[in-house]
């Protein structure tokens, strides 16, 4: 009876370890397939309506800064990279929408996406880096302000980007005031 139920298992390891093989070989393709399409290059210049969004971000401290790391669109702008499977999936969806609206949305309005964008950007994106705020030797005021947001202690919840809402983009050049 045993040795029936055993035969019968191992007859499947085969196709077991396949699919395991053809699993791991799908997640390296998709990783590879997305590479391209996740460089600030192919977010601001792939079309027109990304135009002022590269420049500006070009111009703000996550585009050009003295450590010379430059934190990419998808950083930003899709919950982080270590969630894989819900950042993808935000990538496809902003993807498809973005590609819709491209050709079929009308006139783009950058004062409603950026509007879109301040209500809706969770901190979760910024703290998946700034993940240190409260051990840096910040002013007092300072420490005050991240003390509110990392603790809340009403209902209410701060968001980073109420106070830091030019990180993203440098909007005060007038060059590229919207
Ligand atoms: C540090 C985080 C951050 C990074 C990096 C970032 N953004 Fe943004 N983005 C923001 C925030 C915050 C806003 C809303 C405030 C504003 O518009 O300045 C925004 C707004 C936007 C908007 C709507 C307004 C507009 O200009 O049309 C677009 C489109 C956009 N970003 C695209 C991009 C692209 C493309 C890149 C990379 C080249 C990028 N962002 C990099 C944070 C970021
Ligand atoms: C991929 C990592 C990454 C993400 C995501 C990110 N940042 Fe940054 N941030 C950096 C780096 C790197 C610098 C430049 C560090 C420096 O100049 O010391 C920086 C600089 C800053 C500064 C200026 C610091 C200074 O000393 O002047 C602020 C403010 C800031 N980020 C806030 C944010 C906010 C708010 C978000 C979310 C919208 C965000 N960051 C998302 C990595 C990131
Ligand atoms: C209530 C306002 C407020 C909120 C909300 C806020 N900050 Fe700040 N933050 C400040 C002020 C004020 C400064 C100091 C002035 C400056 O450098 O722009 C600062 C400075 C920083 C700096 C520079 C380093 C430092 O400690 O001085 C970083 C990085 C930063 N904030 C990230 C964040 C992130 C990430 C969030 C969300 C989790 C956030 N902040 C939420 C007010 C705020």
């Amino acid at each position: 009876m045993l040795k029936k139920v055993l035969k019968k298992i191992l007859k499947y390891v085969p196709i077991f370890v396949l699919g395991i093989v053809f699993a791991v070989l799908c997640f390296l393709m998709l990783n590879i397939a997305m590479e391209p399409v996740s460089t600030p290059e192919y977010c601001g210049s792939s079309c027109h309506e990304m135009g002022n969004a590269y420049q500006s971000w070009e111009l703000s401290v996550h585009g050009a800064n003295r450590i010379g790391y430059r934190v990419e669109c998808v950083d930003c702008h899709l919950p982080p990279k270590e969630k894989f499977f819900t950042h993808i999936f935000a990538k496809a969806y902003k993807g498809a929408k973005d590609t819709y609206k491209h050709h079929f949305g009308g006139e783009y309005d950058g004062e409603q996406q950026r509007e879109n964008v301040l209500a809706s950007l969770p901190n979760e994106n910024c703290l998946s880096c700034h993940d240190d705020l409260l051990k840096k030797p910040s002013r007092s005021f300072v420490r005050k302000a991240h003390l509110k947001v990392l603790k809340p202690t009403d209902d209410f919840e701060y968001r980073c980007i109420e106070c830091h809402e030019n990180v993203g983009h440098e909007r005060e050049s007038k060059l590229f005031s919207p």
